[in-house]
């Protein structure tokens, strides 16, 4: 089986890239099989990882991705991937979008009409040639519903910075991506306060969240997801949920987390912590 997808993935860099590079595959897995059907591609003649690819054993396609340079690789997004849908009438919108346009480069392969993403830093060189009228990167700050204009889409997907900070300042001047105010809900419910404005009626918001900031329930003082999207006109269709190791940003805000959510059970499997990642699928009203 892993022969015929490395044979796919082969073809997508083929039709990609021209024929005659020669190319070392081997599976991308951070979370084990939490996330399956990834792979890390190197070019031979190259020291560092050039592409992401993506394919299910039942597929005959492959997508790929370009990794920049920088050497950010894609983490928990890995989780959102499967729940993506597009098709060529979707315009897509990609709110934290990160140098690879991770999750929006999967609408552009699942053949969305057309795709923006968002995000404050710039897109790696690697994503150039890849971006066209219908895909297109925007720098700007999430916390602005302005920077794109009066466009509408009819699916965002994000998957915010979500670790708490204790500097409410920090979170418009800070470089870490991750850092997302005192509560860590801060530019998730920017987001779906402000941003679902620019969803159609019946279009779809798809957010990857730590549980610990409440996904159905609150677990401290903020409220949970389930409530925000309610006030904003959206209902949660479905939750996908993973059960992960803590990374270490998540490790260092740990004493903070537990004071703002103090009833977020952690786990502990001997000496690492697990949490909850989930992916949530919401439809605005219509
Ligand atoms: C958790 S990462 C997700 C990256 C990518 N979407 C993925 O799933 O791999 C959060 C992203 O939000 C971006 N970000 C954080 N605060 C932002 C802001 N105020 N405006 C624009 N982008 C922001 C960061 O630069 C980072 O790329």
């Amino acid at each position: 089986m892993t022969d015929k997808v490395y044979k796919t993935i082969r073809e997508a860099l083929g039709v990609e890239l021209g024929a005659g590079r020669d190319f070392h595959i081997e599976p991308y897995a951070p979370f084990g099989d939490l996330a399956p059907d990834f792979y890390s591609v190197r070019n031979k003649d190259s020291a560092v990882n050039n592409f992401v690819a993506y394919c299910p054993p039942r597929w005959s396609r492959a997508f790929l991705w370009p990794l920049p340079d920088t050497g950010r690789r894609p983490g928990h997004g890995l989780f959102l991937i499967p729940h993506l849908s597009a098709d060529s009438s979707t315009k897509g919108l990609d709110l934290g979008c990160g140098q690879s346009m991770f999750l929006g480069m999967q609408l552009h392969h699942l053949g969305a009409g057309s795709v923006t993403g968002l995000d404050k830093v710039p897109p790696g060189e690697s994503l150039g040639s890849w971006l066209d009228e219908k895909t297109r990167y925007v720098q700007g700050d999430i916390l602005d519903e302005t920077v794109l204009g009066g466009d509408m889409f009819d699916v965002a997907i994000t998957h915010p910075p979500m670790a708490p900070t204790e500097n409410q300042e920090g979170k418009r001047t800070n470089t870490d991506h991750d850092v997302a105010g005192p509560t860590g809900r801060e530019v998730l419910d920017f987001i779906i306060s402000h941003w679902t404005k620019k969803l159609r009626p019946g279009g779809e918001l798809v957010i990857g969240q730590f549980d610990f900031l409440g996904v159905m329930a609150a677990h401290g003082d903020p409220p949970c997801t389930a409530e925000v999207l309610g006030e904003a006109g959206l209902a949660i269709e479905q939750v996908h949920t993973y059960h992960v190791p803590i990374t270490p940003t998540i490790k260092n805000a740990l004493g903070l987390i537990r004071s703002v959510y103090p009833k977020y059970p952690f786990e502990k499997r001997g000496d690492t912590t697990y949490h909850q990642f989930s992916v949530i699928n919401a439809r605005k009203n219509k």
